[in-house]
């Protein structure tokens, strides 16, 4: 039987109609461990259906450094039905109860050691479709907060500017690798606008198109990401993290397979791979 913990949410912070940055602190107070890149489960008690407690995943967006909250961004979905967890939990507030089970996931995981058993330092360039940056804000703050010396790239696609949840934090990150060096902290954030022709969109000036379009070469054959790492990405040098739609991952490793680049879920027979992923499904 599933035995679900308790915990208080501690924060709410709307940052449109259907997208929030909730925290939470289990009622012990004891925050529990896990890994960057794994999910978490909530619960809530479902009174349209008797009080049956309707669980879902979610990816821990904060870190495992950070003992004080567990956080997540999440999208109400609407249509075509109103979702049985995400709607009860957009009527949420602020010290109200929430059900947890323990973080899981392998999918994500930050990848250290080679097949060979040396020390994975291969450049780590993670791609987020909306919510599906949340794996990627645990992994940058993570890495950051352990001194990893990787050179570390995010990329987040969203449909609409106000959607790029945790850009701050993130050109924070980046700000700090311009000052201490890139010995120091070698980071970078880049995102990318799908719907540039909506008005609400006018004052984007970065990438357009949805963010597998920074892997697709130009007429020179660089790819706008190879244009920011000032390098050409190959299958020796860069190991990519991917979260988001299906049609996210099909689009990355559109880019990825004809450059010999393999996923964990299809590894060589020696072991190795390239691309870790988690879709929608
Ligand atoms: C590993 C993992 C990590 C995740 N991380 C995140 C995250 O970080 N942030 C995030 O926002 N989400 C995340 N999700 C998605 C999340 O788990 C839920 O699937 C999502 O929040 C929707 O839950 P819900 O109960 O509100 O919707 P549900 O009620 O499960 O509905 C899902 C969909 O089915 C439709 N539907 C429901 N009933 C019917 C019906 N009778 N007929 C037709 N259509 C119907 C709904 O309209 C909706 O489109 C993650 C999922 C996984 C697997
Ligand atoms: N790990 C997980 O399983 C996980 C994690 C997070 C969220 N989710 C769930 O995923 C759902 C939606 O996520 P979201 O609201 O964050 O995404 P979203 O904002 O709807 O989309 C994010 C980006 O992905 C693009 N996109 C949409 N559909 C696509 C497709 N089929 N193929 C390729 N790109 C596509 C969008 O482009 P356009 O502007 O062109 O639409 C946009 O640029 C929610 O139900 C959420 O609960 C699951």
């Amino acid at each position: 039987m599933v035995v679900d913990n308790k915990a208080t949410i501690t924060y709410v912070q709307l940052l449109k109609e259907d997208l929030v940055i909730i925290r939470l602190v289990p009622k012990d107070g004891l925050v529990p461990d896990y890994q960057a890149g794994q999910f978490i489960t909530l619960g809530l008690p479902n009174p349209n259906e008797g009080g049956k407690i309707v669980r879902r995943a979610y990816s821990i967006a904060s870190h495992p450094e950070n003992r004080k909250y567990i956080e997540l961004v999440i999208r109400w979905v609407r249509k075509p039905l109103p979702g049985r967890l995400t709607t009860q939990l957009f009527n949420a507030k602020e010290g109200d109860e929430i059900l947890w089970l323990k973080p899981v996931g392998k999918a994500l995981s930050i990848n250290e050691i080679l097949p060979n058993g040396e020390k994975d330092n291969r450049r780590i360039i993670c791609i987020g479709g909306g919510t599906g940056l949340a794996p990627f804000v645990s992994f940058a703050q993570q890495l950051h907060a352990i001194g990893d010396k990787r050179e570390i790239i995010v990329l987040h696609g969203a449909s609409y500017v106000d959607e790029l949840s945790y850009k701050e934090l993130l050109i924070d990150l980046e700000n700090e690798s311009k000052i201490k060096g890139k010995d120091q902290w070698n980071f970078k954030y880049r995102a990318a606008i799908s719907r540039p022709q909506e008005w609400f969109n006018r004052s984007w000036s970065g990438q357009i198109g949805r963010v597998e379009t920074f892997l697709r070469p130009k007429e020179n054959e660089i790819s706008p990401l190879e244009e920011l790492v000032g390098d050409k990405i190959t299958k020796e040098n860069t190991m990519f993290y991917v979260c988001g739609w299906q049609g996210t991952i099909d689009g990355v490793m559109d880019f990825l397979k004809p450059k010999g680049f393999v996923t964990e879920h299809d590894k060589r027979s020696d072991g190795s791979f390239e691309v870790k992923y988690e879709s929608y499904g």
